[in-house]
């Protein structure tokens, strides 16, 4: 490793443990949030489809299986309102008493204290549907033409992303035994890289010197 790459190190190794942190703090919609929802309030909450024959619509005029319907909501305003929990109807139906009228899902099993916990805190953090847009069927003009925005764009990479990429190159999850052994011969041992399951992080060995 050349003296420059090696002295910039410890400056990388701190970003990118922040950066493991705050991944894991962020509520992912559509791995966390939509199979709730897909278990809980889709049955009822979904564009009209043919079921026995007949058409079954929106309970309440409400669908709950794309981004631009919860954010346009039904009666009572919308069900999402981004970074705004008092006026996101989807949290208050959830959170009433279990035998008021407007108690969500008024069949099945409600949603867990965890669950609500964690529609609260993506609600909270802006309701960031993370590239999901659910199904377009029916959407008004303005939400076909911001979803077709929000598509993933490419990118130009970051300097200091391309030199975290050529660092981590051929790393190997550390083991255990690995650390412990370099941490007994005084090393420091730090994240480097955050792995695809935002919850586990790898290591990376470097010596003090
Ligand atoms: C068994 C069917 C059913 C299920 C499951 C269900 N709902 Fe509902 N939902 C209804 C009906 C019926 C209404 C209309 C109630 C009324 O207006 O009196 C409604 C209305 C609503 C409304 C109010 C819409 C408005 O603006 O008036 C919200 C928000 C809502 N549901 C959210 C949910 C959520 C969130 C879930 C899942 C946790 C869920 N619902 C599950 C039947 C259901």
């Amino acid at each position: 490793m050349s003296p420059i790459v090696k002295n910039q190190l410890p400056i990388v190794i701190t970003t990118l443990a922040l950066s493991c942190l705050s991944a894991q703090g962020a509520v992912n919609f559509e791995k966390q949030l939509l199979p709730i929802l897909q278990k809980k309030c889709l049955d009822c909450h979904s564009a009209t489809k043919v079921v026995d024959g007949k058409p079954k619509k929106p309970k309440g005029d409400l669908r709950l299986d794309a981004a631009w319907a919860m954010l346009k909501g039904a009666e009572n305003g919308p069900s999402i309102v981004p970074s705004n929990l008092a006026k996101s109807y989807m949290h208050e139906v959830v959170n009433l008493p279990k035998d008021d009228d407007m108690f969500m899902p008024p069949k099945g099993d409600p949603m867990t204290a965890e669950e609500i916990k964690l529609l609260k805190e993506w609600i909270e953090s802006g309701a960031d549907f993370g590239g999901w847009t659910g199904n377009m069927e029916g959407a008004p003009a303005d939400a076909v033409a911001a979803a077709a925005a929000s598509a993933p764009k490419p990118v130009k990479p970051r300097e200091h992303d391309l030199f975290y990429t050529e660092l981590s190159k051929d790393l190997k999850p550390a083991t255990e035994a690995d650390i412990n052994q370099a941490k007994a011969g005084g090393a420091q041992v730090s994240l480097l890289k955050v792995e695809k399951s935002r919850y586990s992080c790898l290591s990376k060995i470097t010596s003090p010197n």
